[in-house]
């Protein structure tokens, strides 16, 4: 596994848009996986920023997102809302190459991303360690599914809503399995809420950390900020 650390989230996020950019060019049909939450945001703002400048075009790429909450009580409340207005929106992407899970079909998703093959997936991290919405002692076989969110996560995400009652308390998520099945691998974490996490990633699998399950994967980079990155440099020192 690859560790890039970096000062600030500034940094991190230009080197990730960078690498994406690099891909489109020279894969200009290449298969993105996406993350929402706060973790991605300035990546999305330096691909708008890159398109705008002429210096890229997204429009043959296909994309899959993570995951989506359901039974949310307005569209604005929406991962497609988020994705819409944090780079959907600016770009050239072709709607219908963009993805998400239908919690109607949940297992139909996995069928779709092993038939387009994700180039690569980018990933945030919650503080409990989970990767899309697979919540502590998810089954590493797991495929997309509809999951509940824990107590935990819907705290750390009511920050996106009115009020943490508004938050829903289901999703629909790519599986671990599923998530695995990307050649490469990006992960993004800032911030000291995000360092116990990310260090019981580096101890090795653990199903209580579901981000763990990137061991298994040859080609993961994790992109940290001297934050996140605080309990690796003491474990090494
Ligand atoms: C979002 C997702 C989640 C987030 C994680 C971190 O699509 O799948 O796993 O990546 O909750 O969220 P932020 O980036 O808001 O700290």
């Amino acid at each position: 596994m690859e560790i890039t650390v970096e000062k600030s989230k500034e940094e991190l996020s230009r080197l990730i848009a960078d690498e994406i950019i690099s891909l489109v060019k020279t894969k200009p049909s290449c298969v993105l996986g996406l993350a929402t939450g706060s973790s991605p945001i300035l990546v999305y703002k330096y691909l708008i920023e890159a398109y705008k400048a002429k210096k890229v075009s997204f429009k043959h790429v296909k994309t899959f997102n993570l995951d989506e909450y359901i039974n949310y009580k307005e569209y604005k409340d929406s991962y497609h809302y988020f994705m819409d207005h944090n780079l959907f929106d600016y770009i050239d992407l072709e709607r219908n190459n963009i993805h998400f899970p239908n919690p109607e079909k949940p297992e139909e998703y996995d069928k779709d991303i092993l038939k387009a093959g994700i180039d690569l997936q980018l990933l945030g991290i919650g503080a409990d360690g989970h990767i899309g919405f697979n919540e502590p002692n998810t089954s590493f076989d797991s495929i997309t599914n509809i999951t509940t969110l824990t107590k935990q996560t819907i705290k750390d995400n009511a920050r996106f809503f009115k009020s943490i009652e508004d938050v829903p308390t289901h999703a629909v998520t790519m599986g671990l399995k599923t998530i695995l099945s990307a050649k490469e691998i990006i992960l993004i974490a800032t911030g000291s809420n995000k360092k116990d996490a990310i260090s019981k990633l580096l101890k090795g699998e653990d199903i209580s950390c579901p981000a763990s399950i990137l061991n298994r994967h040859s080609n993961v980079t994790l992109y940290l900020d001297n934050e996140a990155a605080k309990d690796i440099h003491q474990n090494n020192n």
